[in-house]
């Protein structure tokens, strides 16, 4: 009698179980993957994202400080904001012909910078509090047309300095999409360098500048609560090996890329949107992860809270435990001493 009863509770536990197992799997297969097809068109196939055959970029919405010039009588170059950080200064970029505002001024807010300076059409350099202290103001107006008159050669609306001239932005004011991490830079740094230690981490690679030409083009999705997790949940559950994440809340997803185009760790700079305490990538720079078995196996040294990738994981986990604890009763039943369902 009683063991009856315990087989009819083993019942209803596993019938509770594999409804469980459908109903999730089923929700997590068709609504993300619709929304997915969405934001893939947005990131890579919308030709709103387009200008000319670029992937559209961070504009200022702030004018620039003004056009400076170096105090050469002064003690040092308070400029040399990345160089203390021993990142390479000036900061140029992957192609050595995408530099805009925008990218500098990404790349500066993301190191904390107060200030972004382009200088020479191609080059960015960031500076802290006293940043200005070495330059000086350029204030009659035929000097400043004579000494910023280099176009951006990233995008040739904007002046980026001269020879000897430097457009200088508020990095920390002047994108009004973009804020700088919540987050100690020393802290940050040895973020960046813990990344090795991660066993899907595969770098940082530069991503192309053309549109519906992403190095990571499988599939893709832009969400602000972006995180390293929310990432390799979202292309693991869609069978991709690998995704890779830009600019702090873009998600990408392939099944290869291209490894040639590899680029220093230090170009990786955008702290996720999500999560300050993880890298996101970078202005047109990709932070790649291997997602393969990332929910079954989930046990690595990747980071996690209690992410949506965590949570769907346990869920299957324990079902797959749960069916298999069943599977086992009936077995034992069947075939062990237990005899009254073979009557
Ligand atoms: C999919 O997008 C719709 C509309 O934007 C939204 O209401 C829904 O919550 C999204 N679903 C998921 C799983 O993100
Ligand atoms: C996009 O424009 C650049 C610069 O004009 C050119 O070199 C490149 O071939 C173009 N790419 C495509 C796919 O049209
Ligand atoms: C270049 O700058 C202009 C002016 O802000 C902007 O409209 C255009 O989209 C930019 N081009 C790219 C490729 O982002
Ligand atoms: C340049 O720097 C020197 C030394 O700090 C300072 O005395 C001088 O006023 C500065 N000149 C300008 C134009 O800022
Ligand atoms: C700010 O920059 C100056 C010159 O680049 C440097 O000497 C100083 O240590 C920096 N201060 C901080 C707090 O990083
Ligand atoms: C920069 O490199 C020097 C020499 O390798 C080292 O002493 C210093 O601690 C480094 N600074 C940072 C901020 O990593
Ligand atoms: C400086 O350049 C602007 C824009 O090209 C122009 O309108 C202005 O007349 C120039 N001023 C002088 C003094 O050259
Ligand atoms: C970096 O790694 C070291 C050694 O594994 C660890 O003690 C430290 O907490 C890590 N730092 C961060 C910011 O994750
Ligand atoms: C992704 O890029 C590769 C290599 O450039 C190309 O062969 C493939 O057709 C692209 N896939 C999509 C879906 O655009
Ligand atoms: C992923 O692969 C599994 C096993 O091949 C398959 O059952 C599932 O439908 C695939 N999921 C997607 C979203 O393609
Ligand atoms: C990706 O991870 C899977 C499972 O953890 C592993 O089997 C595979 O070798 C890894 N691939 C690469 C390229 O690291
Ligand atoms: C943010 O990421 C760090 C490092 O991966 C992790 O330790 C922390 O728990 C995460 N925070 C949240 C709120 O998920």
């Amino acid at each position: 009698m009683q063991k009856q009863s315990i087989s009819k509770i083993f019942f209803i536990i596993a019938a509770l179980l594999i409804w469980l197992l459908k109903y999730t799997s089923c929700e997590i297969t068709t609504s993300s993957k619709t929304n997915g097809t969405i934001l893939n068109e947005k990131l890579m196939n919308d030709p709103g994202e387009c200008v000319g055959n670029l992937t559209r970029r961070n504009h200022p919405s702030a004018d620039p400080l003004g056009c400076y010039i170096l105090n050469s009588s002064f003690h040092i170059d308070t400029l040399d904001g990345l160089s203390n950080l021993n990142f390479s200064d000036p900061y140029k970029d992957q192609d050595g012909n995408l530099m805009d505002p925008g990218l500098c001024i990404i790349h500066c807010a993301d190191y904390l910078f107060k200030f972004a300076a382009l200088t020479n059409g191609n080059k960015c350099r960031c500076g802290n509090n006293t940043g200005l202290d070495a330059y000086t103001k350029l204030t009659d107006e035929s000097s400043i047309n004579k000494t910023c008159n280099f176009k951006c050669v990233g995008n040739s609306s904007y002046i980026c300095g001269g020879k000897d001239g430097y457009t200088i932005y508020d990095a920390l004011k002047s994108i009004s999409s973009y804020s700088a991490p919540t987050i100690d830079i020393n802290k940050k740094l040895e973020i960046i360098h813990n990344l090795t230690k991660n066993v899907r981490y595969k770098g940082c690679y530069k991503d192309s500048p053309y549109c519906n030409q992403r190095l990571l083009n499988g599939t893709s999705e832009e969400v602000s609560g972006m995180t390293i997790e929310s990432c390799l949940t979202y292309c693991w559950q869609r069978n991709f090996t690998y995704m890779g994440l830009e600019v702090g809340s873009q998600c990408f997803c392939n099944n290869d890329y291209n490894s040639l185009t590899s680029l220093s760790v230090e170009d990786c700079s955008s702290s996720c949107e999500g999560n300050n305490s993880e890298i996101c990538g970078g202005p047109l720079a990709v932070s790649i992860y291997n997602a393969s078995n990332y929910g079954s196996v989930n046990n690595d040294p990747v980071p996690s809270g209690l992410s949506k990738g965590t949570i769907v994981g346990l869920i299957v986990g324990g079902t797959v435990v749960g069916i298999a604890i069943f599977v086992l009763i009936i077995w034992h039943c069947f075939v062990g001493e237990c005899g009254h369902f073979s009557h």
